[in-house]
């Protein structure tokens, strides 16, 4: 294959959906039905996930964000708790934990990975930590076991992470919780939705109170839950449903495609991918690169810029939480989190979808080694 020497004729979308007959027909059946709401579509896709995840319970709701909320408000976290969490996410997870009434703090991350570092939580715990939520960022499974070991509830933010293995064990039912995105730009994409995973028969069934305001028999009905509005619609259980079916093949694309990252930006001086644990497997969410300003010749910015002319889009995973205007404001005095601030001016992520063509990512590829010789030293 010739390498292109042009920049791309048509702009490369940084993660398009990889939608087909299977998800339309199964939608349109689904329409038909006259069925809308929660109902069987849904109760199939947690039978599915149940069975991908080898759990006993995985609870549909509407977003990832709800995941997350209805498993802090399930397991008791509210006013007066800290819970801790990783300032290298989307704000959804920190948000959350003051949804629930509760003080997020933010641990800082490991340099490699940019998963939370247990030996910052660590040092973190106290008499408020009600419970610990790791993120798998990017699809690299955040190391567990020492978190476990601290002894409080941890609530796992999965939204990248649907194929992750933790030291060959499947996540899912590893902790309290595990929560995952069925998010437009996810590995499985509903458009929007998400479920909760757990082994807890007495924390599933908080969940569901919680997530539905549900009827009782006849004609009368009765709450005993301040409920959320927080189902799946039927309808968008029919795109996740042939999404899940399909998530072996389009691994094996995505995996195409990130070994061909690794192979060209390994010839790139400043721009150096996350690191990836070979004793676990990375469900491959996310592709970032790290741009060190000092080597690459500019900042992740201006490289970010210059792709775009190029007609390529990337996206930024993540700016550090605690810096957000709304964080600045809530916790006016946190500490620097400095492994996350770096690593918040200097990533970048690539486009990656099983959507793309192996030309699509080549495409990519030789729009960085340009931008890279225009700036590189
Ligand atoms: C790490 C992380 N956590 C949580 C979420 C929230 O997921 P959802 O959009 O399904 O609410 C996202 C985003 O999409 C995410 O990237």
């Amino acid at each position: 294959m010739p390498e292109p020497t042009q920049r791309r004729a048509t702009f490369l979308g940084f993660q398009p959906p990889a939608i087909d007959d299977e998800e339309i027909d199964e939608v349109v059946a689904t329409l038909r039905s006259g069925w809308l709401t929660s109902g069987p579509k849904s109760r199939e896709l947690e039978a599915a996930f149940r069975e991908y995840l080898g759990v006993e319970h995985a609870l549909a709701v509407s977003s990832c964000t709800a995941a997350l909320h209805l498993s802090l408000v399930a397991l008791g976290v509210g006013p007066g708790d800290e819970v801790i969490t990783s300032p290298i996410t989307w704000p959804s997870t920190a948000n959350v934990i003051v949804h629930a009434g509760a003080t997020p703090v933010f641990a800082d991350v490991r340099p490699g990975d940019l998963n939370i570092d247990p030996e910052r939580v660590a040092e973190l715990v106290g008499p408020r930590t009600k419970a610990i939520v790791p993120v798998h960022f990017a699809g690299a499974a955040a190391d567990l076991d020492p978190l476990h070991a601290l002894g409080l509830p941890v609530v796992e933010d999965a939204a990248h992470a649907v194929e992750t293995t933790y030291r060959g064990r499947k996540i899912g039912g590893l902790s309290a919780t595990t929560c995952f995105s069925l998010y437009a730009t996810k590995n499985v994409a509903g458009g929007e939705g998400g479920i909760i995973a757990t082994n807890s028969a007495e924390v599933a069934a908080a969940v569901d109170a919680l997530r539905v305001m549900r009827r009782s028999h006849g004609s009368l009905y009765d709450i005993e839950t301040v409920g959320f509005k927080a189902n799946l619609s039927d309808v968008l259980a029919s795109i996740a449903l042939p999404q899940l079916r399909k998530i072996g093949r389009h691994r094996a694309i995505r995996e195409r495609h990130v070994a061909a990252y690794d192979a060209a930006v390994a010839g790139l001086d400043g721009i150096t991918p996350l690191e990836r644990d070979p004793r676990d497997t990375h469900a491959h969410h996310l592709y970032v690169v790290r741009i060190a300003a000092a080597r690459a010749g500019v900042t992740r910015d201006e490289y970010q810029r210059a792709l775009t002319e190029e007609n390529i889009g990337t996206s930024i995973h993540f700016l550090p939480v605690h810096r957000l205007t709304a964080y600045r404001r809530l916790l006016p005095d946190q500490p620097r989190l400095p492994v996350a601030e770096q690593a918040g001016d200097e990533i970048l992520s690539l486009p990656l979808s099983p959507a793309h063509s192996a030309d699509d990512i080549a495409d990519a590829i030789a729009a960085l080694q340009r931008v890279h010789a225009r700036f590189g030293a």
